[in-house]
């Protein structure tokens, strides 16, 4: 089987779907692969690097008709679909909302497509989730690049010169990017308060050695796989005003706030950000799905009323090397599970739970009703 790995469409996505790290137990499992030349580029890693440790350098036109499975990290063109070699799979981040026409150019081509995006939230997929994996490191970058618009340092410092109070962080939401948030804001020194409608995460925030801001909306709760219910009208609206204090004495605020197949909740208006400090500092990290913040732009910063409310795209990226690294374990462990050494290919059993939440198209059909 021939493994191929191109570069993202999007210049700016720094990402490599193949790290060094990974060429070693891939090809250990009898897999060749290929990689489009100038793949490691954003994460300063050379075509020499990829060749020596085993992967083939070529064109992209033969990264895509040579390939029996194709890694991308970013969906391809309806063009480069039907220059793929007949019956492979396309395994990748195929953003499968924003880029619908990808599904008739697998359909009509005979490609099977796995959206890694889809990956289930279980126990045994977790090695997989690139949305977690990702998630994480975008967690770590809000608070960096919030901490480079404020015009304080985080830690507290006694100095000879005066004591310099440590800077206070709220964090909105307590996911995967939230509780990274959370730790990388307690190891530069900050004071963090935390707050999700899902009580469960109480606990996970104490354990960072933050602060749990407890509002109580009345019966919240989360949906049997863990995600939060929406809220009502009148409890976003409740949050809203009691959270705006928390706000109010907060140097930095990061929100995070998302529900499951959703738009995310607006959370954060002009009233509250009216009572916030000048020069603090807002990042909405939903700005991408509707955004948290009132006034967000994407990757802009938006100052309003002194305020700076900010909101990126593509935060992975800004660590590249890192965010490669675990995307890359992602898909090798995809690769380990499903790839049947003696048939010499990735088995798809239509029954497998991860396959049949991330296996969008087969066999000339569309999988998932929601993008028939
Ligand atoms: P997640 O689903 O793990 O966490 C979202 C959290 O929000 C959950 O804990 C949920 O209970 C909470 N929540 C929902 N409604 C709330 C409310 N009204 N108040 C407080 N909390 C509420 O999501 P994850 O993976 O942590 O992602 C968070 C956000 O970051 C998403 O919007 C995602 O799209 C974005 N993101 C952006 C990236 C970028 O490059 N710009 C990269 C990765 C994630």
């Amino acid at each position: 089987m021939i493994l191929g790995a191109v570069t993202p469409k999007n210049q700016k996505d720094l990402r490599s779907s193949l790290h060094p790290n990974t060429i070693k137990p891939i090809l250990d499992m009898g897999i060749d692969i290929i990689f489009e030349s100038g793949l490691g580029e954003g994460i300063d890693v050379n075509d020499e690097v990829l060749t020596s440790l085993g992967a083939k350098s070529v064109s992209r036109e033969a990264c895509l008709s040579k390939s029996d499975v194709l890694m991308s990290t970013s969906p391809i063109s309806v063009d480069e679909i039907t220059a793929m070699k007949d019956k492979a799979l396309f395994l990748g981040l195929m953003e499968p909302f924003s880029n619908k026409e990808q599904f008739s150019g697998f359909q009509l081509n005979n490609i099977s497509a796995v959206s890694m995006e889809f990956i289930p939230r279980i126990t045994r997929a977790q090695k997989m989730d690139v949305l977690s994996s990702q998630s994480n490191l975008a967690g770590y970058v809000a608070v960096i690049e919030s901490a480079k618009e404020l015009k304080s340092a985080l830690p507290m410092m006694m100095t000879a010169a005066g004591t310099l109070k440590p800077a206070t962080v709220f964090v909105i939401g307590v996911g995967v990017a939230g509780l990274q948030a959370i730790a990388t804001a307690k190891r530069l020194g900050a004071k963090v308060e935390a707050f999700d409608t899902r009580p469960v995460v109480e606990e996970q925030v104490k354990s960072l050695g933050a602060k749990f801001v407890k509002i109580d909306l009345g019966d919240t709760g989360q949906t049997e796989q863990g995600y939060a219910n929406e809220l009502t009208k009148e409890q976003i609206q409740l949050q809203k005003d009691l959270q705006s204090e928390v706000c109010a004495r907060s140097d930095i605020v990061i929100t995070t706030a998302q529900l499951f197949g959703r738009p995310a909740p607006k959370l954060i208006d002009d009233k509250t950000i009216k009572k916030m400090k000048p020069g603090s500092v807002i990042f909405d990290m939903a700005v991408e799905s509707g955004g948290n913040v009132e006034g967000s732009i994407l990757d802009e910063i938006n100052v309003i009323n002194g305020v700076k409310v900010m909101g990126f795209s593509n935060l992975p990226s800004m660590v590249s090397d890192h965010a490669s690294y675990a995307l890359s374990n992602n898909f090798t462990n995809f690769i380990s599970d499903f790839y049947c050494t003696e048939k010499k290919c990735i088995e798809l059993d239509l029954e497998d739970e991860i396959i049949k939440s991330a296996l969008l198209v087969h066999d000339g059909e569309i999988l998932n009703g929601a993008f028939k």
